[in-house]
């Protein structure tokens, strides 16, 4: 791309009205004390500090069951942080002093129980009459009975007429099937309404995802071709190097299938499939992701291939099997790997299939959306040496590279007719020049400011779990849908492979 584009693109950046400052409001994190608030949650906000976003009446409250008191807690938020801007690898590898200061003069802790009623009487004290947000950064078990509490404790209950707002963060998982998603969703809103609970999904609050929809929808050529007329079929992969780390014991009872496919992966999928909304309000913009999912299903066993992987090597090291992991059973059914092909019913995408696949201790890591298109007519090339035309493949790369890419067949220089595939690339960090973030900035801002687009819906939750609710019910039933083997450091199992031959089709190499 040509500098003549690039300065076009910060003419329309320019004209954008800088982002308003978010109103006040007492932010109390549940599980304040947690990794989650520690390496992702405070960096966000601090990002948001920085970047002037936040009321001089912004505070944080932290609540966890273990003995610390306030100076202990800003000294572990203190250590998270100076971690955070080192490995941000820009210009700014120091923590701003005067932003700490700021900050941490806002924070306090709270030690107590989450489901006493203790907890939450010394939290009214401290949140007092303004608003307040209330971040469930908590382990699943403890969503209903948090929300239970607030709803008895009045903390959730928004004062008629002045404006003062009560809102929610749910962390995921938001149930483990559909069924108890329902549950979880009917439980939270005998307590709060709709517009007060903020679903989140991290992968929402990820530039590259949001681009997509900026990419269809603010450009006059893609979406003519974005459909079944031109569309062969779309694959959609996240792939991880990664095993369960840590998390053995929360993994076993949850798997690759319920870990990444109803959230992330089909948040990826509507975003890529959904019609356009009539605008970026968030119901609107919910309807029409509903809409799509609710047209995606999986046809039979046969579509989904359950992967566990095997010792193996990645990156040139030996790494174990998934059995062999801390807090795994030695004969565990646990999937780490899933690939699954997806038809969505509708008028645009009738018989374009959809594959997904995702996995942990794959060859590489990459997410990405791969729009296949149809191959041009081969006639022309019939009496030339062409033997196969280049696919034409528009790639949207989530991370670790962000960008796109497209991918077509050009002349290759000479006197002979001959095609070479080629490729015309946009990456995010040659044109925009914004430092690496958490991805929770704008999640928080949003949820501050009361935009809640980028967060789930009721019914979206439940459209997710719709769609991977037979894949569940396959895989407990043994030899529905059977466990294959992979090797760490491989692409995943044959079958996954085979799931595209059976279609003459072929995943895009992993680790190539
Ligand atoms: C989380 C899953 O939701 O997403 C993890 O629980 C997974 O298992 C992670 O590793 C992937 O997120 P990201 O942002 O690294 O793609």
């Amino acid at each position: 791309m040509d500098g003549i584009i690039a300065s076009a693109s910060s003419e329309i950046e320019g004209s954008s009205p800088p982002p308003r400052r978010a109103p006040p409001c007492v932010f109390v994190i549940f599980g304040g004390g947690g990794d989650l608030t520690k390496r992702l949650l405070v960096p966000a906000i601090y990002n948001l500090a920085c970047a002037g976003l936040l009321d001089e009446g912004f505070s944080i409250v932290a609540v966890d069951w273990a003995d610390l008191s306030d100076e202990v807690l800003r000294a572990q938020f203190n250590e998270a942080l100076q971690e955070f801007v080192a490995r941000r690898g820009t210009a700014a590898t120091t923590l701003r002093e005067d932003m700490w200061t700021w900050l941490s003069s806002r924070i306090s802790y709270l030690r107590g129980s989450f489901e006493e009623a203790s907890t939450y009487a010394a939290l009214s004290e401290r949140i007092g009459s303004g608003n307040a947000v209330f971040y469930l950064a908590v382990a699943a078990r403890f969503f209903g009975a948090i929300s239970d509490r607030l709803g008895e404790s009045g903390l959730v209950t928004e004062a008629n007429g002045n404006g003062t707002f009560r809102r929610v963060i749910v962390e995921k998982p938001f149930g483990h099937d559909l069924q108890s998603a329902r549950e979880l969703n009917r439980r939270l809103l005998g307590v709060l309404r709709e517009r007060q609970i903020y679903r989140i999904d991290h992968y929402l609050g990820k530039e590259t995802v949001q681009n997509i929809l900026a990419l269809r929808f603010s450009n006059g050529f893609f979406e003519p071709l974005w459909n079944r007329q031109n569309i062969d079929h779309v694959q959609i992969t996240a792939a991880e190097t990664v095993g369960v780390e840590r998390r053995g014991r929360f993994y076993e009872g949850t798997g690759a299938l319920r870990d990444m496919v109803p959230n992330h992966l089909m948040q990826l999928l509507a975003m890529t499939a959904m019609e356009a909304p009539v605008s970026f309000d968030a119901d609107a913009v919910r309807d029409e992701k509903s809409k799509v999912l609710k047209a995606a299903h999986c046809v039979g066993a046969d579509d989904v291939v359950r992967g566990q992987y095997v010792a193996g090597m990645l990156g040139g090291e030996d790494v174990p099997a998934y059995r062999d992991e801390p807090d795994v059973a030695p004969d565990s059914q646990t999937e780490t790997y899933v690939a699954m092909k997806l038809a969505v019913d509708n008028w645009r995408w009738a018989g374009v299939p959809f594959y997904l696949r995702t996995g942990k201790r794959l060859a590489e890591r990459r997410t990405e959306i791969a729009i296949h298109f149809r191959h041009a007519p081969y006639a022309l090339f019939r009496d030339t040496p062409v033997e196969r035309l280049t696919p034409n493949i528009m790639t949207m790369h989530i991370q670790p590279t962000e960008g796109v890419t497209l991918q077509f067949g050009a002349k290759v220089p000479g006197p002979t007719v001959r095609l070479g595939g080629v490729r015309m690339k946009f990456d995010y960090s040659e044109w925009f020049s914004d430092g690496p973030s958490t991805g929770y900035e704008t999640l928080i801002y949003d949820c501050l400011i009361g935009d809640a687009t980028l967060f789930q819906r009721a019914d979206n939750i439940e459209a997710g779990w719709q769609v991977v609710q037979p894949a569940l019910d396959w895989g407990a039933h043994v030899g529905a849908a059977p466990l294959c083997a992979y090797a760490a450091g491989s692409s995943g199992p044959v079958e996954a492979d085979a799931l595209l031959a059976r279609d003459g089709r072929h995943w895009l190499a992993l680790g190539a």
